[in-house]
């Protein structure tokens, strides 16, 4: 049924219906594999910022431990008020909340979500808590990472759990009493304590905006789709022109001149310029032309003849 309305279709029209079929076919499947690729490489890029942030969070812990805390380690018995700079989380976080002054970074965050932290602005909420249960339940598990909203910002968090693996840390997060005088002096009594050997208290987390650098692929990927349309179309465009120049209006005018032929005005001559399979159509249809002439003139002498 459809086949056979296709072929009762002109010519430019069968034409056009397969180019744009194929212009769809190729739109739709250049899409997906360009969404494919595009959004792999964004995903790539955000999880490579989020570990370098990371490692670099990391090394700013371990050259606080090795190499400020030696320093202040004395005067932390004998200050009235705590040194902070030489905890770890504290260098970390200062760290990054000074890279977070930079105006391309004041979206990114880093936290050593704690459940019960020395300081308050460590206490890890209700997503962040979720994850220390789950680091706690597997043991085995040492990262997790995704993709949240958050006040509509898309948001890639890698986070690693953070156990007590030396027992020097339970003399500041054991019990009060254990604790140097200036701790309790500057954070009190109540939070940061009752952590056990072994045990995973805090989920280290990295949080990178994602929602800017999948907005640029997805520009890129309209980008590269409207230029291929673009080109598609124009190609149909000379397409056309070339089938009505080409094939539909020497055939026309030939079926036209046909038409004068077989109503007996013979005179009419087939002509075409390209030597193309237009052209050889055009040069059988005038050997017919002539030999029909030259036929009809024997009949009209034959005629002459008998009367
Ligand atoms: C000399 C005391 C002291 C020792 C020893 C110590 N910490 Fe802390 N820790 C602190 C203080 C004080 C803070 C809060 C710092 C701040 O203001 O951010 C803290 C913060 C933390 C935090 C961030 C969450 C929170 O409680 O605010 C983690 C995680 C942590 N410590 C883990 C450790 C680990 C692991 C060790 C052992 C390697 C350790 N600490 C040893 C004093 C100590």
């Amino acid at each position: 049924m459809t086949i056979k309305y296709f072929k009762n279709l002109k010519l430019g029209i069968k034409l056009n219906l397969i180019l744009i079929l194929i212009f769809l076919l190729t739109i739709l499947s250049s899409g997906l594999i360009l969404s494919d690729i595009l959004d792999t490489k964004a995903r790539d890029e955000v999880q490579d910022k989020a570990l370098l942030a990371m490692a670099t969070m990391d090394s700013v812990r371990s050259y606080t431990s090795s190499r400020i805390k030696p320093h202040l380690v004395e005067r932390l018995a004998t200050e009235p008020e705590f040194l902070p700079e030489t905890v770890p989380a504290y260098s970390a976080r200062e760290v990054f909340e000074g890279l977070r002054k930079n105006t391309d970074y004041q979206d990114f965050f880093y936290k050593e979500a704690t459940l019960n932290p020395t300081n308050l602005r460590d206490q890890a909420d209700d997503f962040e808590s979720k994850l220390v249960e789950r680091f706690r339940n597997d043991q085995e598990l040492n990262e997790i990472s995704g993709y949240r909203n958050v006040d509509s910002e898309n948001i890639y968090y890698v986070a690693r759990p953070m156990a007590i693996k030396k027992a020097s840390c339970l003399q500041c997060h054991s019990t009060p009493e254990k604790a140097p005088p200036s701790l309790i002096n500057t954070y009190g009594s109540e939070n940061g304590f009752g952590w056990k050997l072994n045990e995973i208290v805090a989920s280290q987390m990295i949080s990178v905006p994602a929602t800017k650098v999948f907005a640029i692929a997805n520009k890129l990927k309209w980008s590269i789709m409207g230029t291929i349309s673009l080109f598609f179309l124009a190609a149909i465009a000379f397409i056309n022109l070339f089938l009505f120049l080409a094939i539909v209006r020497p055939i026309q005018k030939m079926s036209k001149l046909a038409t004068k032929v077989s109503t007996g005005e013979l005179e009419t001559e087939f002509h075409h310029e390209d030597n193309d399979e237009v052209g050889s159509l055009a040069k059988g249809l005038e050997r017919m032309r002539v030999s029909l002439q030259m036929a009809m003139q024997m009949i009209d002498e034959d005629q002459d003849f008998a009367s």
